[in-house]
């Protein structure tokens, strides 16, 4: 199936999601335990590696570039289209490696990396996308190092009185990819699952249609 995100939707996504994003990714970089991560960078002895998962037009990777300004950066994402608005965005930062690559139930989530070689990995708007949600995150939890960190965001399935079964369909119409957007609730639930150990969860408001949640998981191993 061909992706929703090419041509003009990815030419003009940072446009037309420009206060979905804003918020989302506030939220995102907030989750970072950055206490955590320098604690972990002090057992490791390397400069912190950073992976943002379907990381779409790169703009996650520059504010973590801003946050944490000796990371290595990582970026995947199946859309090529995506990936040449990330490297126009990005494209004289010489800590950022972007690479087409997608999420699926494999190994190592299919991504082309090494077992625990990441200390942060990021997922953003992307989790009502995968079929076997509990099968990537166990990838995911597999790419990261001891006490490494999975920030998931998302933006939430809405409850009753909101008509979500009608929203989504129409979601579903505009872009078949769409599998299922999950309560926070759910999330963790999925998460455990994948054997995640969740040290921090949020619910928030994008804007007075949209809400999303946020959580942080480290591995049990
Ligand atoms: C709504 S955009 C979010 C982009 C970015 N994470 C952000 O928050 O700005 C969703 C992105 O997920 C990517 N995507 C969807 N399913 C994917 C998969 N299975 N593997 C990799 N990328 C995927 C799409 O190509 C798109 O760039």
């Amino acid at each position: 199936m061909k992706t929703y995100y090419r041509g003009k939707r990815a030419a003009f996504y940072n446009q037309t999601w420009k206060t979905f994003s804003a918020r989302t990714l506030t939220e995102t970089c907030a989750s970072i335990d950055l206490t955590q991560l320098q604690q972990t960078l002090s057992v490791q002895k390397h400069a912190p590696r950073i992976l943002d998962t379907a990381c779409g037009t790169g703009l996650l990777l520059q504010r973590l570039g801003q946050l944490i300004p000796d990371a290595a950066l990582y970026g995947v994402d199946k859309s090529q289209d995506m990936l040449a608005q990330a490297h126009l965005l990005l494209q004289n930062d010489p800590r950022i490696h972007l690479t087409r690559a997608e999420l699926t139930s494999e190994k190592l989530a299919g991504l082309p990396y090494e077992a625990a070689f990441f200390d942060v990995i990021t997922c953003t708007n992307t989790f009502h996308y995968l079929d076997n949600p509990v099968a990537v995150i166990r990838g995911l939890a597999a790419l990261l190092s001891p006490q490494g960190q999975l920030i998931i965001e998302d933006y939430a399935r809405r409850t009753f009185p909101f008509p979500w079964r009608a929203f989504e369909w129409f979601i579903k119409r505009i872009d078949p990819q769409h599998m299922q957007a999950y309560t926070l609730t759910e999330a963790q639930a999925l998460c455990q699952a994948a054997g995640l150990q969740i040290t921090a969860t949020k619910n928030f408001s994008i804007d007075r249609l949209w809400k999303g949640w946020a959580l942080r998981g480290i591995t049990n191993a």
